[in-house]
């Protein structure tokens, strides 16, 4: 492995594309200073040139350089949840350039705990800007071999580190413009957030930021979200062949049934890779069971209600 991660820090310094793990997801990454790197990532990804992406870092204290008037909620939270799955906004100091920002004047940056994408930001030695590592829109990749379905040969290399624990993106939280304020729910929980600094309540959207967009993580087949109460009557009606994500145990009735856990973060674990199995198995629609109205809920309710949103 050690090699192999000397191999990938050379490719992201010849302006190459590294796939590698982190607790959350996959990422794609690129040298965050090269913008041929970042545009090459950007046409992989099929990402619009002006959504921002997240950099990631070895420490705080090099992800804190490419901020500028650090608030002591930064500090705080990255003392309490960094390395760890939580995107930090920040204003941006003249590193984070507009081929990072979107144009806009703050930077997402994040320390991950993974070892393999320490290893790498370490091997490295600089910033590594990192989308998740599938096609704008879709579901994101939970292990290596997602991303070798999803970007075949378009990426230069693929670190292995088995399956992301956490099983979805990190939670992003803005301290660009006052409080903070939680632009995209994860594993970290807002009431962990509020045990160490304020969350203020959202107003109008001001800053754009693609997981924000009503339709993402979305598998091919058209995803419909049902009410627990409603599903058996949906089954009941059912004319053509379905994929089934619920809690319950599977029905005769339907095709591919997928049972999920009742915890939360089992949840989410599994979700992105249980999305991939229920599109794979090239059903007519998939109907998903609804979480539990429940705060504990929310990163995992909040990836379901994009993934079953309409597209446009
Ligand atoms: O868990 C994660 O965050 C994963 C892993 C690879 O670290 N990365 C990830 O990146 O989910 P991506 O690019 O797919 O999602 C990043 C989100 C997007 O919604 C992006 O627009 C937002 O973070 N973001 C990044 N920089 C931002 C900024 N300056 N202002 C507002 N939003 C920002
Ligand atoms: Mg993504």
């Amino acid at each position: 492995m050690k090699d192999e991660v000397r191999r990938a820090a050379e490719v992201l310094r010849a302006g190459g594309l590294v796939a590698f793990p982190t607790e959350t997801v996959y990422g794609l990454g690129a040298d965050a200073s090269n913008p041929a790197a970042v545009r090459r990532l950007y046409e992989v990804k099929r990402r619009p040139p002006d959504h921002p992406v997240i950099v990631h870092f070895a420490s705080a204290h090099e992800a804190f350089e490419w901020g500028r008037e650090i608030p002591e909620s930064a500090t705080k939270l990255a003392a309490k949840f960094w390395p760890g799955p939580m995107t930090l906004v920040l204003k941006r100091s003249e590193k984070a350039k507009d081929f990072i920002t979107g144009g806009q004047d703050a930077v997402g940056v994040r320390v991950p705990s993974h070892p393999v994408a320490y290893a790498l930001l370490v091997a490295f030695g600089g910033g590594i800007a990192a989308p998740s590592a599938n096609r704008f829109g879709f579901v994101s990749p939970t292990t290596a071999a997602h991303v070798r379905a999803d970007l075949g040969a378009d990426v230069d290399l693929v670190l292995e580190g088995g399956e992301s624990e956490v099983g979805i993106e990190s939670t992003i939280v803005d301290l660009s413009s006052g409080p903070a304020l939680i632009l995209r729910p994860g594993h970290v929980r807002r009431a962990d957030i509020e045990k160490v600094v304020p969350v203020r309540e959202p107003t109008a959207p001001s800053i754009r930021h693609s997981g924000g967009l009503e339709r993402h993580y979305s598998p091919r087949t058209p995803a419909r979200l049902i009410p627990t109460h409603a599903l058996d009557r949906e089954i009941s009606v059912l004319k053509d062949k379905v994929a089934v994500l619920a809690f319950s145990r599977p029905d005769e009735r339907v095709d591919y049934w997928i049972r999920m856990p009742r915890d939360p973060a089992d949840y989410a674990r599994r979700l992105y890779a249980s999305l991939r199995e229920l599109d794979a198995a090239k059903c007519h629609e998939i109907l998903v069971e609804a979480p539990p109205e429940e705060a504990r809920w929310a990163a995992v309710r909040d990836r379901l209600e994009r993934a079953c949103a309409r597209a446009e």
